[in-house]
């Protein structure tokens, strides 16, 4: 298995381009399929999640054709089975955005109950409630959840959670149900609102993505289109971050600054500038930085996927900062292998309590998710020494190129497969 290896202590200076943003990719290639024309998708991430749904919906009749690594054409006229293979559920939850999709378009759709996740328990209640709102008879059987509808009609549908993937699975089914469907207490996130907009041109009707309520007039057939996703609001702020914590001066390029708000006034509260263009966000850190408090919350509040890179950077603040887990149970795994680099960080249930430390100090540590293995990055960007890190396999799930992107910010960072590669790095960078 491969791991990074980094040697830290570089402030990073520089450019880097953002990606498509991976959870619009999920929603949106799903929802490719409800029409029987072709839909070519561009601005799409090159990461190993986008890869795995593109083969379940291969796996049930769509014909992908990958145009280059960031574009894509979708048929969905010779899907056959309705019924999505474990194989790829298991790699990842979000293929069960093709259970909205397949029943808003054929009225039917099997696909097994996703698993647990290591950021803790992930229900989906409430995109079941939503389907059976929505006129389908729901049941789980040998593991996997069926949910049929002799027709689907409109509903009106109040989320108990605010949900990202329940707002969009149900966003989907209802596009295509007959009548008209009202979602309340929906998410708001930039990535539902890119769903709905890439629905809207398909023919779909709707309306107030973007807003805790969406209204849904389902239309009966769907049509091509042409799409571009937007920027990765998260690949972004994690190198935001990278900037903050190694000291640097980075200009972010290929963004929608109002997405980064929330992440952009906790990086101003902590001592760093942010200068906002059209499309880019500079971030310049050229001090020790300072504490604060944050809460992760659903959009517009502070993303919960940029919790383990801002608690990374508190770890090197002056002082003592408190961050509040409210969306995920089990999110803050990555705290031991961060007290293995010398941070300081307590964790009492759902809050961890960061006394920040002059410096961190490379060293071995494994990545435990996605987002905790990108602050680990991070981390070893920022420390002293060498830092390699395990399990990278979790970060290329939703990182294109992420070493590279990190070189060419100045970063003395590789990607290698054995003990032999690590040791030639490190008498390399000395
Ligand atoms: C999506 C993102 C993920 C991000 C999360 C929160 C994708 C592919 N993934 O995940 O990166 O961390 O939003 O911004 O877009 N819940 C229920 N019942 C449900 C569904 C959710 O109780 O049926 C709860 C969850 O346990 C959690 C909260 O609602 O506490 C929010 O989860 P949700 O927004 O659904 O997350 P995902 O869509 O899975």
């Amino acid at each position: 298995m491969d791991q990074y290896v980094i040697k830290g202590g570089i402030p990073l200076v520089g450019e880097v381009e953002i990606g498509g943003a991976k959870n619009a990719a999920l929603g949106i290639l799903a929802a490719a399929i409800m029409t029987d024309e072709t839909v070519v998708i561009d601005n799409l991430p090159d990461v190993q999640d986008i890869n795995v749904l593109l083969e379940a919906m291969s796996g049930i009749g769509a014909v992908v054709d990958r145009i280059n690594s960031h574009k894509v054409a979708i048929n969905g006229s010779m899907i056959g089975e309705v019924s999505v293979d474990y194989e790829y559920i298991k790699k990842i939850r979000a293929s069960y955005y093709l259970l909205g999709a397949l029943l808003g378009k054929y009225k039917k759709a099997e696909v097994p109950l996703p698993g647990g996740c290591n950021i803790g328990s992930r229900p989906i209640d409430l995109h079941l409630k939503g389907f059976r709102a929505l006129g389908a008879s729901v049941s789980i059987r040998h593991g996997s959840i069926i949910a049929v509808a002799e027709r689907l009609h409109g509903s009106h549908i109040f989320l108990d959670t605010v949900s990202v993937g329940a707002t969009i699975n149900i966003m989907m089914a209802a596009s295509m149900a007959e009548g008209y469907t009202i979602i309340e207490n929906a998410a708001r996130e930039p990535h539902v609102v890119d769903v709905a907009n890439f629905l809207n041109s398909m023919g779909a009707n709707i309306k107030g993505a973007g807003t805790d309520v969406i209204r849904i007039r389902g239309v009966e057939k769907l049509h091509k289109t042409d799409y571009s996703i937007i920027p990765d609001q998260i690949e972004a702020g994690t190198f935001m971050f990278a900037a903050a914590a190694t000291k640097g001066d980075v200009m972010v390029k290929n963004v929608i600054p109002k997405h980064l708000e929330a992440t952009t006034a906790k990086l101003e509260e902590i001592g760093c500038e942010v200068e906002e263009f059209d499309d880019a966000v500079r971030v310049v850190a050229s001090k020790r930085l300072r504490t604060t408090n944050v809460k992760t919350l659903p959009y517009p509040g502070y993303p919960t996927d940029m919790q383990p890179q801002i608690s990374v950077t508190l770890a090197l603040a002056q002082g003592t900062s408190i961050v509040t887990e409210s969306i995920f149970e089990n999110r803050f795994k990555y705290v031991d292998e961060l007290a293995r680099m010398g941070a300081n960080i307590k964790v009492e249930g759902n809050t961890a309590i960061i006394s920040g430390v002059k410096s961190l100090m490379g060293a071995r540590v494994s990545a435990p998710d996605l987002r905790a293995g990108a602050a680990l990055v991070i981390a070893g960007l920022a420390a002293e020494g060498v830092t390699i890190v395990d399990d990278i396999v979790y970060i290329q799930r939703g990182y294109e190129r992420f070493e590279e992107k990190l070189r060419g910010l100045g970063a003395e960072i590789e990607r290698v497969s054995c003990e032999k590669e690590i040791q030639k790095f490190k008498l390399r960078v000395g």
